[in-house]
This record gives C-alpha cells, structure tokens and sequence, in this order.
C-alpha cells in the first residue's frame, strides 16, 4: 500500500469513526496537528471525502453542490481570496475574519481541510471550456504588441504596477477578463488607486498607491522605487481613483483581445 492511499485509508477511517461519536472529542490533539509539507490529498477518494464534509459543514451557506446559497457566494467560479492552495486551506480550516465565513469544524483535522480543498479544486475543473481564442497567440500578445509584461508579473517574470497575473484564470472567468481589458476604469481596487503628492518645494510625485493612514503615506513610482511622506509635510495631495492600465480597445483587434483572453484564462492553478 502506497503513503498516500495508507493516509487516505486512516483518515477515512478517523472520519467515519469521529461521525459515530456523539461526544465532542479532545479538541486539543487534533488542533495543533502542523499542516502537511505538501498537500497530497488531492486523489479522487479525497475529492470524495472532502465533498462529504463540505455538504455537512457548508452546504447550508454554499448549497449542496458548491453553487452558492443564502449566506455564502458560489464556489464554482475560482475563488477571489484565494489564489493558491494554501491559501485556500488557510480559509477553510480558519474562515475569513469578520465575515460570516467561519471556516471548517475546530474538530476536523487538517487533512480533513485539505480534502475539502481538493473537492473545491474539482468544482473549478474548467479544461472543458471552449473559447474563441487561441492562447499561443495570446501569450505572443501578452509579451510584444500588448505590452502587459511591462506592469504585470507571470510566473516571476516581469513588472509589479499591476497585480501579479500567474493565476489569473482562477479568480477570474473569461468575461471578467474581458472587461478587465476592455474597461479597466471599472471596479479598481484602492490598493491601485494613484496617488500624486505635491511636496513643500511644489515638486509632485506620483505612484501607485501601497499604504495609507492617518498620518503617512506610501506610493511606487514608474520605475518601482517607493517614496513614503508623512501627510503633514507635504503641500497637499491627491487620490487617483482610474486604473494605469490602458484600455486595449484602441490597440487591438477583437480577434486579438480573444486570444490575450485564452490566454490569461489559461493561467490557472495546475489542474487535480
Ligand atoms: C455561515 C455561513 C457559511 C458557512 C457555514 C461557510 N461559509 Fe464559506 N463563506 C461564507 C461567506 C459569507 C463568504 C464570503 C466572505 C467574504 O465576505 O469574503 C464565504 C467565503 C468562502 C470562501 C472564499 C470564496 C472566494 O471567492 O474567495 C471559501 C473558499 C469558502 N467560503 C469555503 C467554505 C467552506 C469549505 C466551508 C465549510 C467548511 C464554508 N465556506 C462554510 C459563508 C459561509
Ligand atoms: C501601466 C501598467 C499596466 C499595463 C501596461 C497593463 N496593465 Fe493590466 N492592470 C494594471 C493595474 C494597475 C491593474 C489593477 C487595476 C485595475 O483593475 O485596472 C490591472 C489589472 C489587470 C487585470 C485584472 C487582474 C485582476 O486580478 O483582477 C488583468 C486581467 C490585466 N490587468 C491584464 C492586462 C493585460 C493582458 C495587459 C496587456 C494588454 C495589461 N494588463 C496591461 C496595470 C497595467
């Protein structure tokens, strides 16, 4: 028997016992078991066993089959606080902070997390989707006439004045890409805004918005250097709130935006 279906076999094993107590178990045990190195719970049987949890534990909000409910958001569609796996598991086992998302059972295990993990990864398998475009092209767009590597990142390569886009595809889908292209104006989170402050000497600089309080600020400029400036000593300042992003209505075809979206779609998480 292999590491990986003995694992499957006891936990399975401890989850069908854990449902036949009636009594909470000790919490204590189970609750500081570390996280395994690598999540190898990702077979069909964990996809299995992760659904079994997820309709016990979070049907009610999500709807039995991950589409959404009353009191939580469909599943089904990536996820838009989570773009890797541990990121994922972090929200299952502990919720989301101030939200209604509480996250898994403090008496199921990790791996019990992970399962459920591998079982929202299945409800986002989308090899099936059939777009217009074609991605080679695409990622030849992405790097020359549309010139996006210049502020985004893929896979470790290229600018940081927009967000990284190595996963792109599995928080957005494929309209959502089309208008992040076509109208990036719309929706633009704070954390992109521009700020231009003008110094007691009147010279401005402006950047990308990093932080921001009460008393301080902190912006990147276009040549990714940051500046920080305490509010007080400066003349005065402004919030940009429009994307830095150009729209590509007036630089490419439509034939072409197809392809760049094929593309970015195909930049997902490594299927299970
Ligand atoms: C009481 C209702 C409730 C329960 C139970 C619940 N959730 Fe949630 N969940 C929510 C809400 C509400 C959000 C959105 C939180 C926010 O505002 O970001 C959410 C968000 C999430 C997200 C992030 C979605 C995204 O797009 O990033 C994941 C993943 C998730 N839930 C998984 C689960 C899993 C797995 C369980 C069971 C272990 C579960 N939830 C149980 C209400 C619930
Ligand atoms: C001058 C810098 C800049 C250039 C050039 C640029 N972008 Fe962006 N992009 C941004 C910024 C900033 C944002 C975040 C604000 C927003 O939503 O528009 C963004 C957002 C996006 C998003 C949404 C990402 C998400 O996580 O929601 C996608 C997709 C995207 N850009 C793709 C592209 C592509 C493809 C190109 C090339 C055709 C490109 N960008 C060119 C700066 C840029």
């Amino acid at each position: 028997m292999s590491m990986r279906s003995l694992w499957s076999a006891v936990t399975l094993i401890l989850v069908a016992v854990l449902s036949l107590t009636a009594a909470p178990p000790d919490v204590s045990a189970q609750a500081r078991e570390e996280p395994p190195a690598d999540n190898v719970f990702t077979g069909e049987l964990d996809v299995q066993m992760g659904q079994r949890v997820f309709q016990q534990q979070c049907g009610r909000c999500h709807g039995e089959d991950g589409t959404g409910g009353e009191g939580g958001p469909d599943l089904t569609n990536g996820f838009r606080s989570a773009s890797t796996d541990e990121g994922l598991f972090k929200i299952v086992r502990e919720g989301i902070p101030n939200t209604q998302m509480v996250g898994i059972s403090r008496r199921s295990t990790d791996q019990s997390a992970w399962m459920v993990v591998a079982y929202l990864n299945s409800l986002n398998d989308t090899n099936d989707v059939d777009l217009p475009g074609n991605a080679a092209n695409g990622q030849q767009l992405y790097a020359g006439k549309g010139n996006c590597s210049g502020c985004h990142m893929v896979n470790g390569e290229g600018g940081r004045l927009g967000p990284d886009l190595s996963q792109v595809g599995n928080r957005r889908d494929p309209a959502e890409l089309v208008s992040d292209l076509r109208t990036p104006d719309q929706d633009v989170a704070p954390r992109w805004w521009t700020l231009r402050v003008t110094r007691a000497d009147g010279t401005v600089v402006q950047g990308l918005r990093m932080d921001e309080d009460t008393f301080s600020m902190r912006l990147m400029d276009d040549d990714e250097d940051l500046w920080s400036f305490s509010k007080r000593d400066v003349r005065s300042y402004d919030r940009i709130k429009t994307s830095t992003m150009p729209s590509v209505n007036a630089t490419l075809t439509d034939a072409e935006v197809d392809d760049l979206v094929a593309y970015l779609f195909s930049l997902r998480r490594e299927e299970i």
